[in-house]
């Protein structure tokens, strides 16, 4: 472990009492430093040092560096310190933190010649120009300088003890241990699955899925390098790129030239009879069953212009105003349906367009709609087949232009404020609405010609008449 190699890098207290440190190319960190852990570490680590050197001070509240893990994972994580393995004079691999919450995992002190194992949350891929493994639960991120030490890594599928570990030849055995030590502290090794200190066996993590933590670590500020809205990859200009409104509901997949021009309803006088938001919200609940009398196109009309019809025009000021709030205001999620039974609406799968509050027909073959129906059905626990499922997607790109990686878990957000709204206006109008929680997107995308590249399928729900029981009863 040692400071980062930057000549012109200084530490020193400013007026307020804090160690301001600054370096070229790691700009300006502040530290609150009361009792000088800070500047005691990076003092220590301006000379290389063995981790398990530094694991020997941390463990010995008498030593000078005592207790502080915390403090070096916050220095790792700053970029002002990095931990490294040397081949000769060789650095062939630098460690780093990439959240300041993340953790060093303790090596173990009973057995020393533990059984490890590659995490199972680890990827081994490129960042930028180079090759990392990285484990987003941890926060620890290992660049690998020789494309040879990923497979020295792809060694540890299986529970390996490090001198079981086949190293390239010009690799010393001393380097080697360094490696699945510094591994080890940055969580990209673990403990063999047959212990009980593996992941497998330890209860936060037994329940994270390897998408479900690489997901979340992209979805908040603080748990990843370069923070989830600053892309790890540089985008082309903005210019470019589909940006909130200059594409707007611009087709991803074909389009038939049909379209149908929506009844406007008049939400003024709705307005004087819906019923008030408290009672709406306390008769709010998902509706499977429904009536035998179907819901007419005027009814499907109105419930997509209470939600997402665009009230540009009325608004002045917006070029995209809509009912629903959306991230950033890009409205990228559109909305399709896929019609059964509505009286004045043929069969057939439809495109909202709101700027027009019309549909475009996309459609009209019937073991596509029937596919997309059953799937719904399905999901809805077969209480009755819908009459009209409501696909949301999500044109991601758009969103990702503004907001980088947190544009996924942003878009998931907006399907579920869309849900919200649609079941509450559905209440309103006294129809049947429940969201579905997982459609098919190799069907959609088929029924529909769009692809998931350009737009994600993220949402379904199903709507139809309120069934007569379901009349009587709020
Ligand atoms: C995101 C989401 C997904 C859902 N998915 C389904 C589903 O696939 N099948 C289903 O029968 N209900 C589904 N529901 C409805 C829930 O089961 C329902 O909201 C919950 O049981 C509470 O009942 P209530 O809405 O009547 O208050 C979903 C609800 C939400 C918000």
């Amino acid at each position: 472990m040692r400071l980062r190699r930057d000549p012109d890098l200084a530490f020193s207290p400013d007026h307020t009492g804090r160690l301001v440190c600054t370096s070229d190319r790691a700009g300006c960190v502040r530290y609150r430093d009361r009792d000088g852990l800070f500047r005691r570490t990076l003092e220590y680590l301006g000379v290389p040092r063995a981790l398990s050197e530094v694991e020997k001070e941390l463990r010995d509240p008498a030593q000078p560096l005592g207790h502080t893990r915390s403090t070096i994972v916050r220095l790792l994580a700053d970029g002002l310190v990095v931990t490294f393995v040397n081949e000769g004079d060789t650095e062939i691999a630098t460690g780093r933190m990439t959240t300041r919450i993340g953790q060093l995992v303790k090596p173990p002190t009973h057995d020393s010649r533990p059984h490890l194992q590659l995490s199972r949350f680890t990827a081994i891929r490129r960042l930028r120009r180079h090759l990392v493994a990285q484990n987003p639960v941890t926060g620890g991120v290992v660049e690998l300088h020789q494309p040879a030490l990923a497979g020295l890594l792809a060694q540890w599928a299986t529970p390996a003890p490090v001198h079981h570990i086949c190293a390239p030849s010009d690799m010393s055995a001393t380097a080697v241990k360094e490696l699945a030590q510094m591994m080890l502290a940055l969580g990209i090794l673990t403990h063999s699955s047959d212990t009980h200190l593996s992941e497998e066996n330890t209860p936060p993590h037994q329940f994270h899925g390897f998408a479900t933590a690489w997901a979340h670590s992209r979805s908040r500020d603080g748990l990843s390098l370069y923070g989830p809205t600053q892309p790890e990859f540089s985008h082309p200009n903005d210019e470019g790129l589909p940006g909130p409104d200059r594409e707007d509901n611009k087709p991803t997949g074909p389009e038939t030239k049909a379209i149908i021009e929506l009844p406007k309803p008049d939400l003024n006088r709705r307005a004087l009879t819906d019923p008030s938001l408290a009672t709406l919200m306390e008769s709010r609940k998902s509706r499977r069953s429904y009536g035998q009398t179907p819901m007419t196109l005027s009814n499907i009309a109105e419930l997509l212009y209470r939600v997402t019809g665009a009230r540009s025009e009325e608004d002045g000021q917006n070029p995209n105003k809509r009912p629903v709030p959306a991230a950033g205001g890009i409205h990228e999620i559109e909305y399709y349906l896929t019609v059964r039974r509505c009286e004045g609406l043929a069969p057939g799968i439809y495109h909202y367009r709101p700027h027009d509050h019309a549909l475009t027909v996309l459609n009209t073959d019937t073991e596509h709609i029937v596919a997309l129906i059953d799937h719904s059905y399905r999901a809805l626990r077969k209480v009755a087949v819908p009459h009209i499922l409501i696909t949301l997607t999500s044109r991601y790109p758009a969103l990702a232009t503004k907001y980088g990686d947190l544009a996924y878990s942003l878009t998931l957000k907006n399907a579920g404020v869309i849900m919200l709204a649609l079941q509450l206006s559905a209440e309103a109008m006294k129809l049947a609405c429940c969201p579905v929680g997982s459609g098919d997107a190799a069907v959609f995308a088929e029924a529909t010609g769009r692809q998931p590249v350009d737009e994600l399928p993220i949402g379904e729900i199903a709507v139809g008449p309120r069934a007569e029981e379901d009349e009587l009863s709020p």
